[in-house]
């Protein structure tokens, strides 16, 4: 704990305006946030800055694509995305938006600075430019496509001011040397040196082929290069050319992913230094969520969005599974399955279970208060002595940034509890004063334990533990606990738990992640209709709490039922659907055309016996995909039980295949 409140300010990478966020970006920022967190509660002050990349020749496109001018184009793009870390429970400390004007100031300092020191001069470059990445490509010849994204590149012939980067080879090299935990993991820094070793070439920093840039004082039509650019949000988010009254600068941490690595340990550091500015101290590269072994990215089609997992299952449950799943600095695959999985594993049947365990027995021997424990025996010192020494452990882990191992340090403490609980069996002692002396201390073991492990997982879990805490009758804010103080033995007998509550619903894996596409297919759908942002809703308060079915208005008028156009459709095929348990894929005849509908009666029909039936089909529902496959309709069911197994809606006489229901 340090004696004055240190500051610790951390950033993550400010995302391009030209896509909407999806989870690649959603883990960086969730990681930042999560670190932002941790030292919080070791008792620093803490500044993270996120914010848009809102320049170049890409918004230049998608603004008259869209028929907006740009600045209205990037403005709705910068509130989309500051908006969904706001209803993520991530937002910035600090939003800086490149268009910001004093960021353009800032850009105009750093230029001049590094023009005053003799670094900056004027040239000509040609070279293959890609327009995506906004870089030269160097060594690539006319008519190569970009070795980073694929696509191709294009000539282009500028009159640039140059900056000297061939100047910064050995003061970089001297700088990474003398700096060993600057790039991080290790294999990036070697990456970095080995790069800087062979050679560095003179940037060009300024353009005149773009319009929509920061264009350099006096110097018109160059504008600033949209990195030169990007990179100095960092600090005018902390106070540009005043940052020394803010006093956040130099930062302790770039949270960024591999892709833009060098970009931040090569150019910026040496921008830095031709300004003779105060260098960051450390550039974390993570590596990528991969959608089937390929980077997520709008151009494939393969994103997955964080809004819909987060109405389903909660957003702490995507950072659980985002930082346990993953080594941190390493790629990692995403799959609904094993997002699910993980939910109703650890968090549902983990750490929700213990909760509500520990708390209902309580409530119900101890009238809802902290029992006082009596005297222990040694497997109750066992697992005091496991918490204790997890502590320790944890902090050790975040401090590195070994989220997944800090993780699985917490979970293999709940995991002790819930053994310890199987086998003390507290529900089955008696109401003899030995029985209830025995029950209080097995009760307040575990409910310690829990506030231990609350305290600890809250940087990843902000949500849930802070539900857990409550739940123990903790009436401190948990982000405001430091960590350096907690210790076993704290909890207090007699105080009052709080309100029961359900932590993590169990989920059904199937109709989960069913909810999650269609959501997903939904939002994307409105988000292509109309590029504003508070086009789709947000995100729901409690876990699942969108599996819910939605209120049903008490009547409806005649005008909104003509809306849905129902037809008798004809069965022509059934297959099930790899992976899906509960889907069967149709081609149904409706008379004008066949259509592909997946229907959710696997479980009750088998797919041959349905071939040749008449159904009931909504035909006019929006197109959307289920477990990948697209659905193109929906087939009536009636909902029969309590298990709501499904019965297909039918005729009593022939009917016409195409006949309109009314
Ligand atoms: N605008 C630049 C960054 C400028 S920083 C001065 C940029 N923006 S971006 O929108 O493309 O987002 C980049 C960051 O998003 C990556 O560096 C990474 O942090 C994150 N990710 C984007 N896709 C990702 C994955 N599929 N997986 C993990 N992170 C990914 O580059």
């Amino acid at each position: 704990m340090p004696e004055r409140r240190e500051k610790f300010y951390l950033t993550t990478p400010i995302y391009y305006t030209n896509g909407l966020p999806h989870i690649g970006h959603t883990y960086t920022t969730v990681v930042c946030d999560t670190v932002r967190r941790y030292k919080r509660m070791r008792g620093y002050e803490v500044v993270m800055t996120t914010g848009t990349d809102e320049h170049g020749v890409n918004v230049e496109r998608a603004a008259k694509k869209a028929g907006i001018p740009e600045s209205e184009f990037v403005a709705n793009m910068a509130e989309a995305w500051r908006s969904l870390w706001d209803e993520l429970g991530i937002p910035a400390d600090e939003f800086v938006r490149t268009t910001d004007i004093e960021h353009v100031r800032a850009v105009q300092w750093l230029f001049k600075l590094c023009k005053e020191n003799g670094y900056v001069y004027k040239g000509h470059y040609t070279g293959q430019y890609c327009i995506y990445d906004n870089a030269f490509v160097s060594d690539a010849k006319p008519g190569e496509n970009c070795p980073d994204c694929g696509r191709p590149l294009e000539t282009l012939t500028e009159e640039n001011y140059f900056f000297k980067l061939s100047a910064f080879q050995k003061p970089l090299l001297d700088f990474y040397r003398k700096n060993p935990n600057f790039i991080q993991p290790e294999s990036r820094r070697n990456e970095v040196v080995t790069f800087v070793e062979g050679g560095l070439k003179d940037l060009s920093i300024t353009r005149t082929t773009i319009r929509w840039g920061i264009p350099v004082p006096g110097e018109e039509p160059h504008v600033f290069y949209v990195w030169f650019d990007a990179l100095t949000a960092y600090l005018s988010a902390v106070g540009g050319p005043d940052y020394e009254k803010r006093g956040m600068w130099p930062a302790d941490v770039h949270f960024v992913g591999k892709d833009i690595i060098r970009f931040h340990t090569v150019y910026w550091p040496a921008f830095l230094m031709a300004a003779m500015l105060p260098l960051p101290k450390q550039v974390w590269a993570h590596g990528w969520f991969l959608m089937d072994a390929a980077k997520m990215s709008k151009s494939k089609g393969n994103v997955v969005l964080p809004r819909p997992i987060a109405n389903m299952l909660g957003m702490d449950a995507l950072r659980y599974f985002m930082l346990r799943e993953v080594v941190f600095g390493q790629d990692g695959n995403f799959s609904y399955d094993a997002l699910v999985t993980r939910y109703n594993s650890d968090l549902a049947n983990g750490l929700g279970n213990l909760a509500s365990r520990t708390t209902a027995l309580i409530e119900k021997n101890f009238a809802g208060k902290v029992p006082k424990p009596a005297e222990r025996q040694p497997q109750d010192d066992v697992l005091a002595k496991e918490a204790q020494s997890a502590i320790g452990e944890v902090l050790e882990r975040f401090d590195k940034m070994e989220f997944a191992r800090a993780l699985e340090a917490i979970w293999a403490v709940i995991a002790a509890a819930d053994k310890y609980l199987t086998t003390e069996q507290p529900w089955a002692l008696g109401a003899s004063d030995a029985g209830q002396a025995r029950k209080g201390t097995i009760l307040w073991t575990t409910a310690e334990l829990l506030r231990i492990v609350s305290a600890l997982a809250h940087p990843v879990l902000p949500d849930s533990t802070a539900r857990v805490w409550s739940l123990l009758g903790q009436t401190i804010p948990l982000g405001s606990v430091e960590l350096d103080g907690l210790r076993w033995g704290q909890l207090v007998p007699g105080t009052p738990l709080g309100k029961s509550q359900t932590l993590f619903p169990r989920v059904d894996k199937t109709e989960a992640i069913e909810r999650i596409e269609a959501m997903a297919n939904e939002e994307l759908n409105s988000a292509s209709a109309a590029p504003k942002p508070a086009s789709v809703p947000a995100v729901a308060a409690t876990p699942a709490a969108a599996a819910a079915a939605p209120a049903v208005p008490d009547k409806i008028g005649i005008e909104d039922f003509v809306k849905v156009e129902m037809r008798v459709g004809q069965i022509k095929t059934a297959e099930r659907i790899v992976g899906a348990d509960k889907l069967l894929k149709l081609t149904v005849d409706i008379g004008t055309e066949i259509r592909q509908i997946c229907a959710g009666i696997a479980q009750y029909y088998e797919p041959e016996s349905l071939i040749g039936r008449k159904v009931a089909v909504v035909v006019n529902l929006a197109p959307r995909k289920l477990r990948g496959v697209e659905s193109n309709g929906m087939v009536i069911a009636a909902s029969v039980g309590p298990e709501g197994r499904p019965v297909l809606a039918g005729f009593l006489e022939d009917v016409e295949v195409g006949s309109r229901l009314k």
